[in-house]
């Protein structure tokens, strides 16, 4: 088959940030039609930007993306190097490093650098379109909180193994008569404690977005017993935080829960309602489960989908883009929108009115 016209010649492709089911999915969507369709030349770049600025790549061969449509992880591997940041963390540039991912980029004689991440992976994806390198974005993460698409990829795979996780909680729960509080991922975004906690029936579930008032949870939990229900679960998101610290400055929020939160919140949020009811309260912390293992269905196939349309962006030579889920369609938007952004749960969404609709206390 005589491949098609390709503006792009030669990509890299980067996965960075945390990883999450159907990164090995988008690259394999990536590079099966750039390679086979579009004949184009690929260059895989290890550990997010940090092979990108100490140059560790190699060329992929349809041997290389292979048999990885159903694997966890990334066959790239990744990492959280924000080369726009300075070691200390600080967001002046860190002009090293950025000169040292000019200067790969322009040596491979790449045509576009293809990011795949969250918000931090394509909002750098961003400024280096800024600095002039050709860039194209997909939108994955397990938070489901980036800007500009209407899904990523890996929150599908997170939000069944957070569901099972709560089904599982029920019955031990419900043996014990206990409270059963579990902790999901999300630092900035709910969307997956909301969805999990809907999904699995959890009776209070917290995130970031609705500062929680341990009073409310505390009445709620007490209501349920005298309605006969004898245990409870109670979803809370890893940002979820309370009034009073939704009140303090950064910099007293950040000391306050030093101070209080430890091991994590989930632990803080069972103490507390241990304290406020007396019911006997344990916690479980999902952690790193949410983000390994294969990926479902439905993320294979967004993965898939987006990695399908970047590769036809690459040949249209359309760069400054991110491939994204807009309804039932894949489009595409300029990095521009998701850059320096973060999708939080709206206060008037409707799965909030969903979970009070159903009996849940969205901790006020
Ligand atoms: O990928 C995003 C995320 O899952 C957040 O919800 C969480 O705060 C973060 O990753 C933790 O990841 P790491 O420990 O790899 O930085």
């Amino acid at each position: 088959m005589e491949a098609r016209k390709s503006i792009t010649k030669t990509f890299g492709i980067l996965t960075a940030g945390g990883d999450c089911p159907g990164l090995n999915a988008a690259i394999r969507g990536v590079c099966r039609p750039a390679y086979d369709r579009y004949d184009m030349t690929i260059i895989g770049i290890a550990n997010g930007y940090r092979g990108l600025i100490d140059e560790t790549v190699r060329v992929l061969k349809p041997v290389d993306f292979q048999g990885i449509l159903t694997r966890g992880g990334t066959i790239l591997g990744a990492s959280r190097e924000k080369p726009f940041k300075s070691s200390s963390g600080d967001d002046e540039i860190s002009g090293d490093k950025v000169k040292a991912i000019k200067e790969t980029y322009r040596r491979l004689s790449l045509d576009c650098l293809v990011v795949l991440g969250g918000n931090g992976t394509n909002t750098t994806g961003y400024l280096l379109a800024q600095e002039g390198l050709n860039v194209i974005g997909l939108p994955k993460t397990i938070d489901n909180d980036i800007v500009g698409t209407d899904r990523t990829f890996g929150f599908h795979s997170a939000l069944s193994i957070g569901t099972e996780a709560i089904d599982r909680l029920h019955s031990t729960a419900e043996s014990h008569n206990r409270v059963m509080v579990i902790e999901l991922m999300g630092h900035k975004a709910g969307w997956l404690a909301l969805y999990a906690g809907v999904a699995g029936g959890g009776d209070v579930i917290l995130i970031p977005e609705i500062p929680y008032d341990i009073k409310a949870i505390g009445e709620h939990l007490v209501s349920r017993v005298k309605s006969g229900k004898t245990f409870s679960i109670v979803v809370v998101a890893e940002g979820a935080l309370s009034r009073a610290e939704a009140k303090m400055d950064k910099k007293d929020r950040k000391k306050y829960r030093n101070e209080t939160v430890a091991p994590s919140i989930g632990y803080r949020v069972a103490r507390e309602i241990e304290a406020e009811t007396g019911m006997v309260t344990r916690a479980t912390v999902l952690g790193y489960m949410q983000r390994g293992g294969i990926p479902s269905a439905s993320d294979r196939v967004l993965a898939t989908s987006l990695g399908t349309a970047a590769a036809d962006l690459l040949a249209r030579g359309e760069y400054g883009r991110m491939a994204a889920l807009s309804g039932n369609d894949i489009s595409s938007v300029d990095l521009g929108v998701p850059a320096g952004k973060v999708k939080t749960v709206p206060r008037d969404h409707y799965m909030i009115d969903t979970a009070v609709s159903v009996g849940t206390c969205m901790g006020e």
